[in-house]
C-alpha cells in the first residue's frame, strides 16, 4: 500500500483535488489517500501553514496531491505568516527543484484557445521549470527601512552551478525521450545569473549529443510562445520565468485550469520518486465554493504521480486517455466552453472522465 498525502489547501483546491483522489482511487486500489492541513486552511484552524503533523504525514508518503494555497485574508502579511509559506517550505525542504509542467492542447480544444486553432493544434511541450533557487529564495530577501528613513525591499537571484546542472539534466533527459530539442531561456543580456545559466546549460549539452539546444532571452522567448509555440519541444528555465512562461503556455491549451505539474527531487529514485503534484492553476477565488472549476489539471497531476511516484505508466495513461476522451466527447467545464455549449460542473465533468477510463 502506498500513502499519499493529499493537501487540498484553499480556494478551488479541495474541489479539484477531491476528483483527482476519486481517479486515483479508480485505477489504484492500493493507494490510501490521507487529508492533512495546509495553507490558509491550516492558519485558520489555528495552526501554522504546514504544521508538523502535515509535514510528518508527508515524510511517511509516497507523494504528496496537493490543490492551492493563499487566501486574500492574509495578503498583507509576511510571508511566513501566509498561506504560500507552505509551497515554499514543501519545495525547498524536501528539494523539490524540478517543476515539470506538461502543456497539451487535447484533440477538440483547438477551439478554446486564446490563439489561431491552427497554431495550436497537436501543441504538446513541456516546461522545467527550477524550483528551490533563483530569486525565489535567494539572501537577502527583506523589507527594511533604510539609514535615510527610506522604505526598501530586496530579492537575490542567486544559483550555484551544481543547482543549474541538476535541473538542465533532467531536462536533456526528457528531451532524449520525446523530440530532442530544448529551448534554455534566460535573460543572459542582462543578468549575471544567466550567464552562469547559459554556460552550464552549454557544458550538460555536452553530455546529451543527440539533443540539440537553443537559447533564448526571455522577452524574446514570451513572444515566440505565442507567435509559434510548436517550435518549442523542453523548455527550461530558472524558477521566476517559468512561472511565467508557464501561465503563458497554460493560455494555449485554453485554460489554466488544465495544466498538472510534478515537483521531482533528490528523494527516491528512478520513477519512484518521491514528489509534489499540483495544478498551476492556484486558488482561483473567484469561482471557489461554486461547484464549477475545471478539474482537468488535478486528474492529470494525479496521472504524473502514478508516472513517476508509483512507477505506474499504465496507469498514468489510462487516466490520461480518458481525459482525452472527455473532451473528444465533448464534455467542457465553463473555463473552455465557447460558442453557448453547455458547461458541466466539476462533479459532472469527473463523472464522464471516470466513465471514460479505459479498462
Ligand atoms: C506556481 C504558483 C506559485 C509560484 C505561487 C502560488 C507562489 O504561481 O506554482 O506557479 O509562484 O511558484
Ligand atoms: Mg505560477
Amino acid at each position: 500500500v502506498s500513502t499519499i498525502a493529499v493537501l487540498s489547501g484553499d480556494g478551488i483546491g479541495p474541489e479539484v483535488v477531491q476528483c483527482a483522489v476519486r481517479v486515483l482511487r479508480e485505477v489504484r486500489l492500493d493507494v490510501e489517500c490521507v487529508e492533512a492541513l495546509v495553507g490558509g486552511a491550516a492558519l485558520r484552524a489555528g495552526k501554522p501553514p504546514l504544521p508538523d503533523d502535515t509535514r510528518a504525514l508527508c515524510d511517511r508518503s509516497a507523494a504528496i496531491l496537493f490543490g492551492a494555497v493563499g487566501l486574500p485574508e492574509y495578503d498583507s502579511k509576511p510571508l511566513a505568516e501566509r498561506p504560500e509559506k507552505a509551497l515554499f517550505s514543501l519545495r525547498h525542504d524536501y528539494e523539490l527543484y524540478a517543476n515539470i509542467r506538461p502543456v497539451r492542447v487535447f484533440p477538440g480544444l483547438e477551439g478554446s484557445s486564446s490563439l489561431l486553432p491552427s497554431l495550436v493544434q497537436g501543441l504538446d511541450l513541456i516546461v522545467v521549470r527550477e524550483l528551490t533557487g533563483g530569486i525565489y529564495f535567494g539572501q537577502p530577501k527583506e523589507r527594511r527601512t533604510a539609514a535615510d528613513g527610506i522604505e526598501e525591499a530586496v530579492d537575490t537571484m542567486f544559483y550555484r552551478a551544481p543547482e543549474i546542472e541538476r535541473i538542465a539534466r533532467v531536462a536533456f533527459e526528457f528531451a532524449q525521450q520525446r523530440r530532442r530539442h530544448v529551448t534554455s531561456v534566460d535573460k543572459q543580456n542582462i543578468l549575471e545569473t544567466s550567464g552562469l545559466w547559459r554556460q552550464v546549460v552549454e557544458q550538460t549539452a555536452q553530455s546529451f549529443p543527440a539533443v540539440s539546444v537553443t537559447h533564448l532571452l526571455v522577452d524574446n522567448a514570451a513572444m515566440q510562445l505565442i507567435r509559434r509555440p510548436a517550435q518549442f519541444d523542453v523548455i527550461l528555465t530558472e524558477n521566476m520565468f517559468g512561472d511565467i512562461l508557464s501561465d503563458e503556455a497554460a493560455m494555449l491549451t485554453g485554460s489554466i485550469g488544465n495544466l498538472p505539474s510534478a515537483s521531482l527531487g533528490t528523494r527516491g529514485n528512478g520513477n519512484r520518486r518521491f514528489g509534489m503534484y499540483e495544478p498551476i492553476s492556484g486558488t482561483a477565488p473567484d469561482i471557489a465554493g461554486k461547484g464549477i472549476a475545471n478539474p482537468t489539471a488535478a486528474i492529470l497531476s494525479a496521472a504524473l504521480l502514478l508516472r513517476y511516484s508509483l512507477d505506474d505508466e499504465p496507469a498514468a495513461r489510462r487516466v490520461e486517455q480518458a481525459v482525452e476522451s472527455a473532451f473528444r466527447s465533448g464534455a467542457r467545464t465553463a473555463d473552455l466552453a465557447r460558442g453557448g455549449a453547455r458547461a458541466l460542473n466539476t462533479t459532472e465533468f469527473t463523472d464522464v472522465v471516470v466513465a471514460r477510463l479505459p479498462r
